[in-house]
């Protein structure tokens, strides 16, 4: 069959910087509880003339210098969030009209903070299957958008951002070994936007109430993201025949520092294997992937034949993982 790899990344973040200082002055929290909790020292929020198209359409564009392939011969857009600049039409649409791709699919994918991982698996399935070529896969979210700044609970955990990978054919020995999706719809009260969609359409009242925001129990989604973690990236390696001594880099979604860590340790990874950034910009959702994936290749990281593992939990509630040789 096709192999498919990343052909370039690109990322795109807001200017403006949320410190945990800053915090302390809207909300009953403080820097130490912060740092202690969740490693998060400040985020990137979007100002409100900056929507998920504008910071996608950014980080699009850097991938695809980074690929070499012209926008011409992309001919998929899957744009993975949970905050598109409207309900409808796509932000993936959007995104196609401002890159000026003529001959292209485009759909957005909603699977909270592993879209990106979602958005990965459709493509590549896609690319191999012969429906598209090349392939645009963004996780973009402005989660601030949705945040009530007067919940600590949540509004110290949020940041804004994009993360753009171009894929394509590459040689044999390289690219996308496999992945590992899972969803326990039971659980997706624990982390949801209650008003806005077709159960509680838009009222006087649901603004009033707040429920257009983010609300979160955040103990259950802590645990349940420490066992998705280990199952998933366990569940994905006996799928592609390797084991975690194979394991070079993991790329994990960033939500919690110390989550980050009980996976680490689980894979027997020393600090410097694993992609960290929810320290400089809190969690930005299904762009927190492909943020710490562009970083870390533009910081010359990864080398050829390096096995990556990419790892993801979050609204739905859903997971994911990927397998990868650089
Ligand atoms: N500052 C100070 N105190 C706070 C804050 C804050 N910002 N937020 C909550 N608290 C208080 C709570 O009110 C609670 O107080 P109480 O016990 O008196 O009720 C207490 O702190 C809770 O403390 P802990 O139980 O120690 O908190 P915990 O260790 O569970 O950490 C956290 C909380 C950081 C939210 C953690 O549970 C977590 O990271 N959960 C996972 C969140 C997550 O990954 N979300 C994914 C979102 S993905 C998406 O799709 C958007």
């Amino acid at each position: 069959g096709i192999r498919v790899g990343i052909l370039g990344t690109g990322s795109a973040l807001p200017q403006r910087v949320l410190t945990n200082a800053d915090l302390e002055k809207m909300v009953d929290t403080s820097d130490e509880w912060i740092v202690s909790r969740t490693g998060i020292r400040e985020r990137r929020i979007a100002d409100e003339n900056t929507a998920a198209s504008d910071l996608s359409v950014e980080a699009a564009n850097k991938a695809l210098e980074d690929s070499g392939i012209s926008p011409d011969d992309i001919d998929l857009i899957i744009c993975a969030t949970v905050t598109p600049d409207f309900m409808f039409p796509a932000t993936a649409c959007l995104v196609q009209d401002r890159l000026g791709i003529k001959k292209t699919g485009a759909f957005d994918l909603s699977a909270g903070c592993s879209g990106f991982l979602y958005g990965l698996s459709c493509a590549v399935s896609m690319i191999q299957a012969g429906v598209a070529k090349n392939a645009l896969v963004i996780g973009v979210d402005t989660l601030s958008k949705i945040t009530d700044y007067t919940d600590r609970n949540t509004c110290v955990l949020f940041g804004d951002g994009a993360g753009a990978v171009v894929l394509g054919q590459v040689p044999e020995g390289r690219g996308f070994l496999g992945f590992d999706l899972g969803a326990d719809g039971s659980g997706g009260e624990q982390l949801m936007q209650l008003a806005g969609g077709s159960r509680n359409p838009a009222t006087q009242e649901s603004v009033l109430n707040r429920q257009h925001s983010v609300t979160m129990n955040g103990k259950e989604v802590f645990k349940f993201a420490v066992r998705v973690m280990n199952t998933a990236t366990e569940d994905v390696l006996r799928k592609v025949g390797l084991t975690k001594e194979d394991v070079d880099f993991l790329v994990p979604h960033q939500a919690n520092i110390r989550i980050i860590d009980y996976a680490r340790e689980r894979l027997g990874l020393p600090q410097d294997k694993v992609v960290v950034n929810v320290d400089r910009y809190g969690n930005m959702s299904s762009a927190s992937i492909p943020v710490a994936l562009d970083e870390a290749k533009r910081q010359g990281r990864f080398k050829e034949g390096d096995v990556l593992l990419m790892v993801g939990f979050g609204a739905g509630l859903t997971w994911g993982a990927a397998a990868l040789r650089w």
